[in-house]
């Protein structure tokens, strides 16, 4: 399996041989153009200010109805990283064997890099300076729960309620995951402007409710995203891409 060709993001306002900007105030483009998975870490402690930066900047991101339903564990206690280790070397062990089979194939040499720094990461867990986990969802419901119902059917109509009902569960998980994520990747942004490598996690899904335990997360609360934060031992670099021409449909597909 070679998978879809992919190019190196070219349009730095630098000459890529120069080491990607760093700092408050490097260029955005650039920043996203050089916005790697960084998996290797170094066990350098990250300042609490910092992380506390970064979340802020998470919480620039939009949200559905602007709810802002969004929490961040940020985890520094080397015991509890240490917990957070054992589940993510299950998980990662999971994903492994469903990787073997499935897509992307680590035999595939586009792949064989990431599978050699998935491993390394997971060797390492215990050492990672922060992993931050970014969930979504109300603790407690804002009141009224289904007692409203009769008048949202009396104002909606059946016909609209019949609609709406038959997707609530894909509504209610859209609406929660792209909340989440655009502040996800503005924390992955955030750190990678301040020089910390990050990558964003979600296989915690497959030992989910244990890392609910672990984290003390409210029943009705999701985890969306696990992602371990620290100073990236090797350079930022540009990101490899599907070139644009072969995305992006003009009018129609
Ligand atoms: C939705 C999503 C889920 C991901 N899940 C994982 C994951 O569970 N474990 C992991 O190590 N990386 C995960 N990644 C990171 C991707 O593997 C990474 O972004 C991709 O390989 C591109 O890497 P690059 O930016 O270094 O080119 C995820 C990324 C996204 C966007």
């Amino acid at each position: 399996m070679s998978g879809p060709e992919r190019a190196e993001a070219t349009e730095l306002s630098r000459d890529p041989s120069i080491p990607a900007p760093v700092g408050p105030d490097a260029p955005v483009l650039d920043v996203l153009a050089t916005m790697r998975a960084m998996r290797r870490l170094k066990p350098d402690p990250v300042p609490d200010e910092l992380i506390e930066t970064i979340v802020r900047a998470a919480t620039w991101a939009p949200s559905g109805s602007d709810a802002q339903h969004y929490s961040f564990i940020a985890v520094t206690d080397r015991d509890q990283v240490a917990r957070l280790g054992a589940l993510w070397r299950e998980a990662e062990t999971t994903y492994e064997g469903l990787a073997g089979h499935l897509v992307p194939d680590f035999e595939d040499p586009t792949h064989a890099r990431m599978a050699e720094t998935l491993r390394y990461q997971r060797d390492h867990f215990d050492e990672t300076p922060a992993v931050i986990v970014a969930c979504y969802g109300r603790s407690a419901p804002a009141g009224g729960g289904f007692g409203g119902l009769r008048d949202v059917a009396r104002s909606l109509g059946f016909a609209r309620l019949r609609k709406l009902v038959a997707g609530l569960f894909t509504a209610h998980n859209l609406n929660e995951a792209s909340s989440i994520y655009p502040a996800v990747q503005n924390l992955l942004l955030a750190a990678r402007a301040h020089g910390l490598g990050a990558n964003v996690t979600i296989w915690h899904v497959f030992n989910n409710a244990d890392w609910k335990a672990a984290l003390g997360v409210p029943r009705d609360v999701g985890i969306y995203a696990v992602i371990p934060v620290g100073w990236p031992m090797g350079n930022f670099g540009p990101v490899r891409r599907r070139p644009v021409d072969e995305v992006l449909h003009w009018d129609r597909w």
